[in-house]
């Protein structure tokens, strides 16, 4: 199948970067003035740093970007000594063909606090002649001297609709034929992470030769958004035992995790409590309910009896 489609439908332009279109614009400026500060991508996994990254590298720098960008990420020693050397290294020799070099860090907020100091003082050094991109998921993790001296650009989950769309044309390239409620139901399990939902697509691909929902559901083990649906309605409008059968279908028979119905749950009240179908008092009470049965589960409880325990309140 060719690798990982994540790698293979990766944006090589910053134009082509799905969603985040306010940092696009912003990150085009750059390229037009052909000068950039240190910069700081923070955001949650899968929604486009790296490869916005690498994209502008690619346009500020030229042909010549290879010769003048050093990348380092997590999975490289992280510690003072890399900074020492590696960075160090590569920050002293003066750009070649092009006006500044680039060092991009991936995954900052796994480097100690002494190797963020280490390279904050190579951030002063070298203000002339390299520029920094930093990635991280929590921006609070990064020393305050490092935060005051780059832009900080926040990146967003990306929409459904955008990335209902990017599957779309993704299944079409792969020659794949899919249901729409499939991919619909892939980006509701993937909170806009943008890699999630083309690995759980690439992973569902490999089940036959069109992509629908049993496909999907055989490699995520997540309970169906209608199953969920239907039990909660159950639960709520008094038939007990109604919303129980269908809780062990989900969980025997699916393998559906206690933490995964309690996640797909709260998923389902917030939606009917947001589209005005629950009373904020009602969802107030579910919610503290469901606060517990979460609390117990993760300290070791039967989730099966959990759940159940909380349908009846639902009652
Ligand atoms: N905005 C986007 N537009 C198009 N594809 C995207 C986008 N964001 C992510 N992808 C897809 O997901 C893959 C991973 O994205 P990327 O490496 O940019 O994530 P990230 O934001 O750096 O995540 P992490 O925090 O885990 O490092 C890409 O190779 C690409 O296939
Ligand atoms: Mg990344």
């Amino acid at each position: 199948m060719n690798g990982p489609w994540v790698e293979k439908y990766r944006p090589q332009k910053l134009e082509d970067v799905v969603g985040q279109k306010h940092i696009i614009e912003r990150l085009e400026k750059y390229v037009n003035e052909e000068s950039m500060p240190n910069l700081m991508f923070t955001g949650p996994a899968g929604v486009g740093k790296t490869t916005s990254a690498l994209a502008l590298v690619k346009s500020v720098l030229g042909e010549y970007w290879r010769q003048n960008f050093l990348e380092l990420n997590a999975s490289d020693a992280r510690g003072i000594e890399t900074v020492r050397t590696n960075i160090k290294e590569f920050c002293r020799l003066k750009p070649v063909g092009t006006p500044f070099r680039i060092v991009f860090l991936d995954e900052v907020d796994n480097m100690t606090k002494d190797a963020q100091h280490a390279l904050r003082r190579e951030m002063e050094m070298y203000t002339k002649t390299v520029s920094f991109i930093l990635s991280c998921n929590y921006s609070s993790k990064i020393i305050d001297p490092i935060q005051s001296r780059t832009a900080i650009f926040r990146f967003t989950p990306i929409k459904s609709e955008d990335i209902v769309n990017r599957l779309e044309y993704i299944a079409k390239e792969e020659n794949f034929e899919y249901e729409l409620p499939a991919i619909e139901s892939i980006v509701y399990f993937a909170e806009g992470d943008m890699r999630k939902s083309i690995n759980i697509l690439q992973a569902s691909a490999s089940e036959g030769e069109k992509i629908t929902e049993d496909s999907l559901y055989d490699v995520i083990s997540k309970a169906k958004p209608k199953d969920i649906t239907d039990m909660i309605t159950k639960a709520l409008s008094g038939d007990f035992m109604g919303a129980r059968n269908l809780l062990r279908e989900v969980m025997v028979l699916q393998g559906t995790s206690g933490e995964d119905m309690v996640n797909q749950i709260y998923q389902e009240i917030s939606k009917r409590a947001f589209e005005d179908k629950m009373s904020s008092e009602v969802y107030i009470d579910l919610i503290e309910s469901l606060a517990q049965t979460d609390f117990r589960i993760r300290e070791g409880a039967n989730p099966r009896i959990q759940l159940e325990a909380l349908l009846a309140q639902f009652l």
